[in-house]
This record gives C-alpha cells, sequence and structure tokens, in this order.
C-alpha cells in the first residue's frame, strides 16, 4: 500500500476507516512500538484534528470548540506514530465550582492505533501540565457509561468517578456519563522544592 502523504491521503486511509481495535496486542508486538511523538495543533492541521475527533467520537464538536483548541497552546496536541497522526488530546481550563481544574473535552486514538501507549502519553502530557500548575485543584473528564476500555485506561492513572450524570449526552445512547477525576496533591511545588534540597 501506498504511504500517505496527503492531508486527503491520510483520511482516505484505512487508519481512518476501520474502527476496530486490537483485541489483543502480544508482548513481542509491543517490543516492536514505533515512535510515538506529540506536536502542537495549528491553523494547518487544525482539519486533520477535527476529522480525527469525528472518527473517534460518538460527539461531534462545533467551530467553537476549534476555534478555542488553536488558542489553546500546550492544552491541546496531536498524537503522532512513526510521523502519522492517531490521536489527539483536547483540554481547557474549568473555573466553575469555585475551583481551578483541567477539564480533558476530547483524548482519543484511531482504534488500529490502541493499545500501544499513546493514550498513556496523551495523559502524561496532561498530568506535567497539571504538575507544574499549584494553582489547580484536580483533573476531571466525562466519560459514556458503557465506555469500560476507557474508564479502566483512566483508573490507571489514579482517576476515580465521582459522580454519574444522568442524560448528560443528547445525542448519544447511553446518554448517562461518569465523572471521572484525579484530585491534585496540595503544595506541589513546595513538595517538589523541598525534596530537590
Ligand atoms: N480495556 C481495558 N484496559 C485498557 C483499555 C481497554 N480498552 N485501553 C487501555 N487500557 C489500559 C490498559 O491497562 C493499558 O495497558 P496495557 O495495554 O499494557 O494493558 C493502559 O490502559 C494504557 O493503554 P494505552 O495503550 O496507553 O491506551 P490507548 O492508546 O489504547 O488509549 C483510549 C486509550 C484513549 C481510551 C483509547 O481506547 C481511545 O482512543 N478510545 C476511544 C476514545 C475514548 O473513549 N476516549 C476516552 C473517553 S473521552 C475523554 O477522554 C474525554
Amino acid at each position: 500500500m501506498a504511504v500517505p502523504t496527503t492531508l486527503m491521503d491520510i483520511q482516505n486511509s484505512e487508519n481512518f476507516r476501520t474502527n476496530e481495535e486490537p483485541k489483543f496486542r502480544s508482548r513481542v508486538n509491543k517490543i516492536k512500538v514505533g515512535r510515538i511523538d506529540l506536536g502542537e495543533v495549528t491553523p494547518h492541521n487544525i482539519k486533520l484534528l477535527r476529522r480525527l475527533n469525528q472518527v473517534i467520537f460518538p460527539v461531534s464538536y462545533n467551530d467553537k470548540f476549534y476555534k478555542d483548541v488553536l488558542e489553546a497552546g500546550e492544552l491541546a496536541k496531536l498524537a503522532y506514530y512513526n510521523d502519522i497522526v492517531v490521536g489527539a488530546v483536547c483540554c481547557r481550563y474549568d473555573t466553575s465550582d469555585n475551583s481551578r481544574r483541567l477539564y480533558i473535552m476530547t483524548l482519543g486514538c484511531l482504534a488500529p492505533y490502541r493499545r500501544l501507549g499513546i493514550g498513556s502519553q496523551m495523559v502524561e502530557h496532561v498530568l506535567k501540565i497539571a504538575e507544574l500548575d499549584d494553582a489547580l485543584d484536580s483533573i476531571f473528564l466525562h466519560v459514556q457509561v458503557n465506555n469500560d476500555g476507557a474508564i479502566d485506561f483512566y483508573k490507571k492513572f489514579g482517576f476515580e468517578i465521582v459522580e454519574t450524570k444522568e442524560h448528560y449526552y443528547k445525542r448519544i445512547e447511553p446518554a448517562d456519563a461518569h465523572v471521572l477525576q484525579k484530585t491534585l496533591k496540595k503544595g506541589r511545588k513546595s513538595q517538589k522544592s523541598g525534596e530537590d534540597q
């Protein structure tokens, strides 16, 4: 198969069409894992982000979402596997509930590239941002109640189900969402500088 080189090639490629997730990836396969990089979202690749999100998520995101993402800096990243765009993470700050939290709006990767550590790399990026911001109380996100894979994935990083919102989604079934949250330790910076002394 020809190597995809243009945006259209990539969008039309098998990776974007198949929604089949690898059921089992052996240790041997993981050892052969390719290079994972995270890159900026820019006006030049925002269409690719839009296409990725359309393929990965059952929910669609509006123009404002993508306009805000372009201003989000480190809070939005594309994930590359051997230089091919295969996933993305988009976050924003949330200051409701009298607290400053980081909200993961979307985090996902194309089905054929799952269980290769790409999602973990994106979460670790988010955790690193949170680690550097002492004013943040927690990181949270919504996930459809039947998305067991994603729930297991986030639990690995210390997220817990703190609430279940009925009828959270308008156009998909099941409509209920769990709120997954990871509480950040207070005084992270001072703890760190204490350790360094
Ligand atoms: N079932 C059980 N455990 C899982 C699963 C799964 N489907 N996926 C990941 N994990 C756990 C495993 O412990 C895995 O380690 P292992 O492969 O050594 O067993 C570990 O998480 C790390 O997995 P990664 O390879 O880093 O994760 P991946 O790149 O596959 O991404 C993700 C996980 C993002 C959930 C992916 O399945 C995906 O894109 N799903 C579709 C979109 C989605 O549901 N996103 C999340 C909800 S929405 C939101 O985040 C706001």
